[in-house]
């Protein structure tokens, strides 16, 4: 039986490829956390698909990172006697099995258009051998996992200064290094105050329904020593008004140009209570979190996900057979209730269109 005092050593990554350009993605299947860590290999697109819809692996940063290695899996597969158009064909196949798997977190569509970017400018500069595509394929898909690992220890320092000492800080589902390719969003700004001393103590929301807060947050927290509480969502209020939360910081899936963001369903509803406890609400967000496309969260794609999660969760049935379920994975805050959000670049507030695009273009170096 796991238990969380027991845990020593550094934290397994994710998400890692092994091997060459013929290599294999290892993922830590994170359903089955905490109670295993059991590692889960993808040797196809097929495997990668089904790993991020059953959410083995999840979190933006992280099914981004995945998604570009099952481009690297595409590419291992190609037949060298093909010319480039029948290999593009076969990519776009992977990118758009790949981009069907999620639709809410952005990040799996940037760095599936970052790959295929790095497809044509390859294969248009020169007359390009196979094995010389699969290397610049794999080292794009490398260098987006290491700028992930860059850019949430980046926003731990921006995000660890707005915490004063002493702080209760509730967090919602999971933006650790289990979601990200190392540390995490809103966890890095969590270890990174812990790390300088601060003394927080963070109040984890389990996050019906599928329960990252409990498994994964807790996971997470302990392994890096910081003290932490675990509560049902319904009780934020009650823990607020109590005075035991100072703030609250959160991670996206998606953020708008106008800066509504996508979170975990039930995000929304903390900022709520957090507006109306006067505590400020944070969104720690890398810049592929932002898509400048969409005027507002509005236009944000929301996923739908089975009944069975709600009335069968981890095994039992909770609910009577046949009872008609919503089961939406993510809810939109509006910017007007997020105090800040933090980036690789710096602390965006206040939260609008122009501070945005001030602090995001052109992207300013690490
Ligand atoms: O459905 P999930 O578990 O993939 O949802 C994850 C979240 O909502 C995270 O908060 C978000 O992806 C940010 S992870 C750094």
């Amino acid at each position: 039986m796991f238990d969380a005092r027991q845990l020593t050593g550094p934290p397994l990554p994710s998400v890692r490829w092994e091997g060459g350009r013929d290599g294999r993605l290892v993922l830590l299947d994170q359903t089955r956390l905490p109670l295993e860590e059991r590692l889960l290999a993808c040797h196809k697109v097929p495997d990668v698909v089904e790993a991020i819809r059953q959410l083995r692996v999840r979190g933006a940063p992280a099914i981004g990172i995945a998604a570009a290695y099952g481009i690297c899996l595409a590419a291992a597969r190609l037949d060298p006697s093909q010319d480039v158009s029948q290999w593009r064909e076969e990519l776009q196949h992977a990118r758009t099995e790949l981009a069907q798997s999620r639709p809410t977190a952005v990040n799996l569509f940037w760095a599936l258009d970052r790959m295929m970017r790095v497809f044509e400018e390859t294969t248009t500069a020169k007359n390009v051998s196979l094995s010389e595509l699969q290397d610049r394929l794999l080292a794009e898909a490398h260098a987006i996992r290491d700028e992930d690992r860059q850019m949430c220890h980046s926003i731990g320092r921006h995000g660890a200064d707005l915490l004063p000492p002493g702080s209760g800080v509730l967090t919602h589902c999971n933006a650790g290094g289990l979601a990200t390719a190392e540390y995490g969003t809103a966890l890095g700004v969590l270890f990174t105050a812990h790390d300088q001393g601060k003394q927080i103590h963070v109040y984890v929301d389990e996050t019906r329904p599928l329960l990252q807060g409990a498994r994964l947050t807790t996971w997470e927290l302990a392994q890096h020593s910081v003290p932490h509480t675990l509560i049902c969502d319904s009780m934020a209020a009650q823990v607020m008004r109590e005075g035991r939360v100072q703030a609250v910081i959160t991670g996206a899936d998606r953020i708008a140009a106008n800066g509504d963001a996508a979170n975990k369903i039930g995000t929304y509803g903390l900022a709520l209570l957090a507006r109306a406890h006067q505590i400020p609400f944070y969104v720690a967000a890398p810049s592929s979190t932002f898509d400048l496309t969409l005027e507002s969260g509005e236009a944000i794609p929301i996923e739908e996900r089975p009944a069975e999660e709600v009335t069968c969760g981890f095994g039992r049935r909770t609910a009577p057979e046949g009872v008609d379920v919503y089961n939406p994975a993510f809810d939109v805050t509006p910017a007007s209730l997020i105090t800040a959000l933090i980036t690789e670049h710096g602390v965006i507030r206040p939260v609008d269109r122009s501070s945005i695009e001030r602090c995001l273009s052109p992207t300013p170096p690490l």
